[in-house]
C-alpha cells in the first residue's frame, strides 16, 4: 500500500485547531525555519492560511512528501491561483502538469543528463577559475555574492543557453524581480516577466536567422531550433522555457554555492578537510544541500483533484497541500535516505546533475584558490534575502589574505 492510499480504518481530516500563516518567518541563517523540525513528529496534517489567503495543509513527513510529489491526484494547475508573487508563465515546466508537463519536459530533458553535466566539467572549471580570477583583483573585504556566486552560476547557464555575457547586467534585475515574492510591486514583477520574454523571443529569432544564413551558434536555444519539431515546443514555450531555465538556472545555485561557503567558512576545520582531498567534496555538498533550505515558499502548492489519503488524513478534493521536502528532509524518519532538496517524482529538479557540478567545482576552487578565505564579517551581521522566492545571505564580505 501506498502512503496516499486509504488505510482500513480510514479518519478525516482534523478540523484546524490553528490556522497559521505561511510562510512561517526565516531563520536569519541558513536553516529552515524551527517548525520544519517540528511538524514532521506531529499528527496530521497542520492547516496553515497563504499568503494569498488560501487554506493549505502542510505536509511534512518524509514518505508523505514523497508520496504526494508522486501522485497523479495532485494537480498544481488548479492550484495555479496566484499563490506567491510569480506568474505561471514564468514557470511552464514547474507550475504545469501532464500532459503538458511531460511533453515540455521531454523537449529539454536531454540537455540536463549526468553525461551533459560531466561534458560541460571542463568548461565549468575555466569559468570558475576566471571569476576567482576576478575576485582576486578586488578590494577587501569583498562580496563574495555578487563578485563570485552569481556571476559564476549565472556565466554557466547563460553560455549554455547562448545568453551572451553582454546581457548579464540587463538580464539580472529582471531575474531578480521575476524570482520575487513580495520583494518588488506585482506591477514591477509583471513588467520584467514581459522585458525577458521580449529579450529571449528576440534572441531565439537571432539564433533562427543565424541558422537559415549556415551559420548556426553552439548553443541550446539552437539546438531546440534544429531539432526537426521544436521538440514538440511551440514558439512561445520555448521562449517561456528559455527565460525559466535562466532562472531556474542562477537564482538557484549562486545562492546555494553562497550558503555553502557560508557552512564552510564557520566550520574551518571542514574547509581544511575538504581543502585536503578534494574527492570529499561531492559528498560535503550532499550533506550541505540537506541542512540548508533554500526554497522561501517551502514548496509548490497542490491541489487534490480527488478525495486522497495522506498518510491517515484524508485531504478531500478541492483541498491544498504543500508538500515541505525541507521539512522532509529534518524528519526524523528520514534517516539517512537521500535528501529531497532537489524535489522528486516527475518535477525532481531539471538541472540537479548540472548544480552538483557546478557546486563541486565552485567550491573547489574558493578553496584551493584562496587557502585563508574567511568571513570579513561576525555571522550574525550576514544579512538574508526577504521576500525572495530563493533564500540566499543578501552579500557574504569575505578576505583572503
Ligand atoms: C543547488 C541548485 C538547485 C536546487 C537546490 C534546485 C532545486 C529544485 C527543486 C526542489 C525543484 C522542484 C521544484 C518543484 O517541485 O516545484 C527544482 C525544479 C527545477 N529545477 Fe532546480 N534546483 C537547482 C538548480 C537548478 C539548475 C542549475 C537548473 C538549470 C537548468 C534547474 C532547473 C530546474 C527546472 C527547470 C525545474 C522544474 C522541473 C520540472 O518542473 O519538471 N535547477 N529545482
Amino acid at each position: 500500500m501506498t502512503e496516499t492510499e486509504a488505510p482500513p480504518t480510514p479518519t478525516p481530516a482534523p478540523a484546524s485547531t490553528c490556522r497559521r500563516g505561511f510562510p512561517f518567518p526565516q531563520s536569519p541563517d541558513e536553516q529552515a525555519p524551527p517548525e520544519f523540525s517540528e511538524l514532521p513528529t506531529c499528527p496530521g496534517l497542520p492547516a496553515v492560511q497563504l499568503s494569498t489567503g488560501v487554506e493549505a495543509l502542510l505536509v511534512t513527513r518524509y514518505d508523505e512528501v514523497r508520496a504526494v510529489l508522486s501522485d497523479d491526484r495532485f494537480r498544481r494547475e488548479p492550484a495555479g491561483r496566484p499563490l506567491f508573487a510569480r506568474t505561471r508563465e514564468s514557470l511552464a515546466l514547474a507550475a504545469s502538469d501532464p500532459p503538458d508537463h511531460t511533453r515540455r519536459r521531454k523537449a529539454v530533458a536531454p540537455y540536463f543528463t549526468a553525461r551533459d553535466a560531466e561534458r560541460q566539467v571542463p568548461r565549468i572549471r575555466q569559468i570558475a577559475a576566471k571569476t576567482a580570477d576576478e575576485l582576486a583583483t578586488r578590494p577587501e573585504p569583498a562580496d563574495l555574492v555578487n563578485a563570485f556566486a552569481v556571476p559564476f552560476a549565472l556565466r554557466v547557464i547563460a553560455e549554455r543557453l547562448g545568453v551572451p555575457e553582454a546581457d548579464h547586467a540587463f538580464l539580472r534585475p529582471k531575474v531578480d524581480a521575476m524570482m520575487s515574492t513580495t520583494r518588488f510591486p506585482p506591477e514591477q514583477v509583471r513588467a520584467a516577466h514581459e522585458q525577458a520574454r521580449e529579450y529571449f523571443a528576440d534572441l531565439i529569432a537571432c539564433r533562427e536567422a543565424e541558422l537559415d544564413d549556415g551559420f548556426p551558434s553552439d548553443d541550446l536555444l539552437t539546438d531546440l531550433l534544429r531539432a526537426p519539431d521544436g521538440r514538440g515546443l511551440s514558439r512561445n514555450e520555448l521562449v517561456v522555457m528559455a527565460a525559466g531555465l535562466l532562472m531556474a538556472g542562477y537564482e538557484t545555485t549562486s545562492n546555494q554555492m553562497a550558503m555553502c561557503v557560508l557552512m564552510l567558512l564557520r566550520e574551518p576545520g571542514e574547509a581544511d578537510r575538504l581543502r585536503a582531498d578534494p574527492d570529499l567534496i561531492p559528498p560535503a555538498v550532499e550533506t550541505m544541500l540537506r541542512h540548508s533550505a533554500l526554497m522561501s515558499t517551502g514548496g509548490a502548492p497542490h491541489m487534490a483533484i480527488e478525495d486522497v489519503y495522506v498518510g491517515d488524513t484524508r485531504v478531500q478534493a478541492g483541498q491544498v497541500v504543500v508538500p515541505l521536502v525541507d521539512a522532509a528532509n529534518r524528519d526524523p524518519q528520514a534517516g539517512e535516505r537521500p535528501h529531497l532538496s532537489f524535489g522528486h517524482g516527475r518535477h525532481f529538479c531539471l538541472g540537479a546533475h548540472l548544480a552538483r557540478v557546478e557546486l563541486a567545482i565552485g567550491i573547489r576552487t574558493l578553496l584551493e584558490r584562496f587557502p585563508a578565505l574567511e568571513l570579513a564579517v561576525d555571522q550574525a551581521a550576514v544579512t538574508w534575502r526577504e521576500g525572495m522566492f530563493i533564500r540566499g545571505p543578501m552579500a557574504l564580505p569575505v578576505r583572503w589574505t
